[in-house]
C-alpha cells in the first residue's frame, strides 16, 4: 500500500525529469479485460478528461471494451478532481451508487485522479469504502494494468506523491476525431495559497519540443483539425527545459494544424510576444483564457498571484488592441478569507473594465493542505453568495453584449455533434463560443462559415451560409 503524503509533494527537487519511451502494455496482460466492459466517469478539467483517454487506451490494449452506462460494466474507474468541495461531493455520491450496484453484480472499483492524491480521501476510502478494490494517483497509470491484475480479495492502493519522469508513448482513445488535446507540461511550480493543484499534479514538468510536434503532426495527418495545447500554466512551459512556449507554439503553428489553441494561461508569465504570434499566424485562434481569480489587489496578494489588477487590465487591453476580435475569458473566485465589500467591489469593476466573453465563476473552497485554509474567515456563506450571484449577473451580461456583436456576422466553426434540439449541430467558433448551426450530418467534422442569426448569453444560434 503506497499513500501519498502532502508534505512530501510539497518538496520540489531540482532533479531533471526523466522521458521513458516506448511504454507498452505487457502481453501478460492484455487478454484480462477480453469480453468484459469498462465504464469511465471523468471529473475536472481538461487534463483529467485527457487522462481519461489514456486510461481508456491502456484498457483496450488490456481488452476491454467500452461502454457509457456504468450498470453495464465490469470494470467502474472514476477519474476525479479535488479542486473544490462540490467536486468531492459529486464523486462521493456516485461512490454510494457503486456500492448498490457491486452488491446486485461483481464488478471492479477502481479510484483514480486528483482526490487519488489526498491523504484525507484515500483514508476514507480504506475505512469506510472497503468496496474500492483500487486507488491509482495521478503519477502512475502505467501501472493500470498490473493493478487491476494483481486487485482481487486484496485491495490495492497506489499513489505517488511526485514524480521525475514523463512517459511517452503511452496509449490513447480520443474522445474526437477533430479535436484533440495535447499536454505540453504536467504539474505546477505556482503553488496559488487557495490551490490544491500543485500537490495532486505535482512539480511542473515540460514534455520536450520534439514530442508535442511530433504528436501534433501525426494528429494532422490523421485529418484532426484542431488541437488544444494544455498545461496548468502553459506560459512557463519549457522553463525547466531552456527553451520557451513562444518558440512552442511557433513550432506547432508550422505543423499546420488549422486551428491551435491553448489553456491556461497565465498573467504573470504571459509574454507579449504571444501575442505578436497571434497577430501573425492564422491557424492560432483569437481566444485567451485568462483566469485573474479576483479584482483586488489585497486579495490577489494573499493569493499568491503575481501581478496587481492594474498589470491585468493592461494585458487585457494589449491583447484587445492588437489580436482582433479575440475573446477573453477567466475564472473568477469569490470569498476568498476575508474579502471585504471593498474588494468584491474592485473585482466588479475590473470585469467592467475587462467586459469578458465569458468566465468560470466560483465560490472559494477551502482545500485542505493549502495556505488559505489556514486563514480564520470573518465573510458568512450567504455573503459569499449573494456576491456570487451579483458577480454572474454582470459577467452574464458582458458576455451577451459580447455574442451580441457577431449577430448576423459571419463566423467560422468546427460542427462537434449532434445538438438535442432538432436538426441542430453544436459547435465551437474559433473565438470558443459555444453555437448550434442548422446543418445536417455530414458537416460534423467541418470547419464551416456559418451566419449568427441569434444570441444569447452562454450560446449562438446560425446557419451555414
Ligand atoms: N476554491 C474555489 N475555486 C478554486 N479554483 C481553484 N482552487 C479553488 C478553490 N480552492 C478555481 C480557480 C481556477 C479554477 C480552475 O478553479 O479559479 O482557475
Ligand atoms: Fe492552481 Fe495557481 Fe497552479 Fe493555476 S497557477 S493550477 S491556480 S496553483
Amino acid at each position: 500500500m503506497k499513500i501519498p503524503s502532502f508534505l512530501d509533494a510539497k518538496k520540489r527537487n531540482k532533479c531533471k525529469t526523466s522521458i521513458i519511451r516506448n511504454y507498452i502494455v505487457d502481453n501478460k496482460y492484455i487478454n484480462i479485460g477480453l469480453n468484459k466492459k469498462y465504464f469511465i466517469r471523468t471529473y475536472g478539467c481538461q487534463m483529467n478528461e485527457r487522462d481519461s483517454e489514456t486510461i481508456s487506451g491502456i484498457l483496450e490494449q488490456m481488452g476491454y471494451e467500452k461502454v457509457y452506462n456504468y450498470m453495464d460494466a465490469d470494470l467502474v474507474l472514476l477519474n476525479t478532481c479535488a479542486i473544490r468541495e462540490n467536486a468531492h461531493n459529486k464523486v462521493f455520491g456516485m461512490l454510494g451508487r457503486l456500492k448498490n450496484l457491486k452488491e446486485s453484480k461483481d464488478i471492479v472499483i477502481g479510484f483514480c485522479g486528483c482526490m487519488a492524491q489526498e491523504k484525507d480521501v484515500v483514508e476514507e476510502i480504506i475505512n469506510n469504502k472497503k468496496f474500492v478494490d483500487f486507488v491509482i494517483g495521478t503519477h502512475n497509470i502505467n501501472e493500470l494494468p498490473r493493478i487491476i491484475s494483481e486487485c482481487g480479495d486484496d485491495r490495492i492502493i497506489e499513489v505517488l506523491s511526485n514524480s521525475d519522469y514523463i512517459i511517452e508513448d503511452m496509449p490513447s482513445k480520443r474522445e474526437s476525431k477533430y479535436k484533440a488535446f495535447v499536454n505540453i507540461s504536467y504539474g505546477c511550480d505556482n503553488f496559488c495559497t487557495y490551490c490544491i493543484v500543485p500537490y495532486t499534479r505535482g512539480k511542473e514538468k515540460s514534455r520536450l519540443k520534439e514530442d508535442i510536434i511530433n504528436e501534433v503532426k501525426e494528429l494532422v495527418n490523421k485529418g484532426y483539425k484542431e488541437v488544444t495545447l494544455l498545461g496548468q500554466n502553459v506560459n512557463s512551459y519549457g522553463k525547466d527545459l531552456g527553451y520557451s512556449f513562444t518558440e512552442l507554439l511557433r513550432e506547432v503553428s508550422d505543423t499546420g494544424i488549422e486551428r491551435l489553441k491553448f489553456v491556461t494561461s497565465n498573467p504573470w508569465d504571459f509574454k507579449l510576444e504571444i501575442i505578436d504570434l497571434m497577430v501573425n499566424r492564422k491557424n492560432i485562434v483569437p481566444y485567451i483564457h485568462l483566469p485573474v481569480q479576483s479584482g483586488s489587489n489585497s486579495i490577489l496578494k494573499s493569493m499568491g498571484r503575481k501581478y496587481t489588477r492594474e498589470q491585468y487590465i493592461e494585458l487585457v487591453n494589449n491583447i484587445r488592441n492588437r489580436v482582433k476580435g479575440c475573446s477573453i475569458t477567466t475564472d473568477i473566485i469569490v470569498g476568498f478569507p476575508n474579502e471585504s465589500d471593498e474588494d468584491f467591489k474592485f473585482t466588479l469593476d475590473l470585469v467592467n473594465k475587462c467586459k469578458f466573453d465569458g468566465a468560470y465563476t466560483f465560490i472559494y473552497s477551502p482545500r485542505f493542505g493549502t495556505p488559505a485554509s489556514l486563514i480564520e474567515d470573518c465573510v458568512s456563506f450567504v455573503e459569499k453568495e449573494e456576491r456570487l450571484s451579483d458577480l454572474n449577473k454582470l459577467i452574464n451580461k458582458y458576455s451577451l453584449e459580447s455574442n451580441e456583436k457577431l449577430l448576423d456576422k459571419v463566423v467560422s466553426v468546427l460542427i462537434d455533434n449532434k445538438s438535442d434540439k432538432d436538426n441542430m449541430y453544436v459547435g465551437y467558433t474559433d473565438t470558443n463560443k459555444l453555437i448550434n448551426v442548422k446543418c445536417d450530418y455530414n458537416c460534423i467534422g467541418k470547419i464551416l462559415d456559418v451566419k449568427v442569426t441569434c444570441a444569447k448569453s452562454w450560446s449562438l444560434y446560425g446557419e451555414v451560409l
